[in-house]
């Protein structure tokens, strides 16, 4: 599913300098991807970690780093690219930059530019840990929070300079993520949203069971985008290899009969259900509990119904309660071809 939230909006990206200077250029190739329209003001510092061309090259547009640099078209460039701006994202965010924007300092281009600036902006923090944690640092973000600034709170991990705790950037895919839930509007806030996906295993022994090749993928953008649009949202998931969406209680299940008592315990709750689960509609009706072991005949496997997950929610609806079923979408099935490397790539 692919967003539009981000399609044609004027993105200014403020990068200063911090370490994970290098990870704004993964950001800006997201941020493109997705159809924004993207120009980076660096700080002289940030222009130390990261080479100016790169960010000029992903962004397609000139890079500013001086305020009276008379190079391009714009005269007042931090006004004009103020005015045109429709989201700025500050990543990484320094303690010093954090600091002159919460006092309003404008000397340099970035911190001049974000004087005047009036649409939403998101900042991201990212320092060693006793510098996120120093009592200026949080008192600035505080300030800026109250201004109205979005920010977002930096991963807990080790940091380059080898301390462990707050102070990591955000992968950039998270980073997109929020910022597209910062600018997408709140309409499902309040509601409660369930939603199944991927597929289930139904075991014929410890190590072998029925499957489907389920993705997971569509039920998790579901998740995401009513999370994004600020509903409260449970995803039951069977075997997935995804990354859990953010601010989704996600509740991990492998057998239909797991996602049925899941889906159970949680229906009338819910608001709106999204089933879009692979669910098996069959099992072995005898799980073995030991390997089965190879023999010179055929063996003959029963399959027995399972629970109908649907029907039983379709029976227990409520008034009101929204209930979608996707059908899952046909997979088509390719034996992998081996890849031949060709005599360059062997020296
Ligand atoms: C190797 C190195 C890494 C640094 N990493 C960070 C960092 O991750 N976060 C931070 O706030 N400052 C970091 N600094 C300090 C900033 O570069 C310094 O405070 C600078 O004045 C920030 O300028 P700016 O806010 O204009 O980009 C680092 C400095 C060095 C030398």
């Amino acid at each position: 599913m692919k967003h539009t939230v981000l399609k044609d909006k004027h993105i200014v990206l403020g990068v200063c300098g911090g370490i994970a200077a290098y990870k704004s250029v993964e950001l800006v190739r997201r941020l493109k991807k997705l159809g924004a329209r993207v120009r980076v003001i660096m700080t002289e510092s940030a222009a130390r970690f990261v080479g100016p061309m790169t960010f000029a090259v992903l962004s397609e547009n000139p890079v500013c780093r001086d305020l009276f640099d008379d190079q391009d078209e714009a005269a007042i460039r931090h006004i004009d690219w103020a005015e045109a701006a429709q989201a700025v994202i500050i990543a990484p965010a320094t303690a010093n930059t954090v600091a002159k924007l919460a006092s309003g300092i404008a000397d340099d281009a970035l911190s001049t530019f974000m004087l005047a600036v009036t649409c939403p902006v998101m900042i991201c923090p990212s320092m060693n840990s006793n510098m996120f944690e120093h009592p200026a640092t949080q008192r600035n973000l505080d300030r800026l929070a109250a201004d109205g600034c979005q920010i977002l709170a930096p991963g807990v991990g080790e940091l380059a300079c080898k301390t462990t705790g707050p102070g990591r950037l955000p992968e950039p895919e998270e980073i997109v993520d929020r910022l597209i839930s910062f600018l997408t509007p709140d309409d499902l806030a309040g509601k409660r949203v369930l939603v199944t996906a991927g597929p289930t295993r139904e075991a014929i022994d410890p190590v072998r069971f029925i499957s489907n090749p389920s993705s997971g993928k569509m039920g998790y953008a579901i998740a995401r985008a009513a999370e994004n649009r600020g509903a409260t949202v449970t995803l039951v998931s069977g075997p997935v290899a995804l990354p859990p969406p953010l601010n989704v209680d996600v509740v991990p299940v492998v057998s239909v009969e797991e996602m049925a008592q899941a889906v159970f315990a949680r229906v009338d709750q819910a608001d709106v259900i999204v089933k879009v689960a692979a669910v098996s509609d069959y099992r072995p009706a005898i799980s073995e509990p030991h390997k089965v072991k190879k023999g010179e005949g055929d063996i003959q496997l029963t399959l027995t119904r399972t629970t109908d997950i649907l029907k039983s929610i379709g029976q227990r609806k409520r008034d009101g309660q929204i209930l979608v079923a996707l059908p899952p979408r046909p997979v088509t099935w390719r034996p992998m071809r081996a890849r031949r490397l060709s005599p360059s790539t062997w020296t």
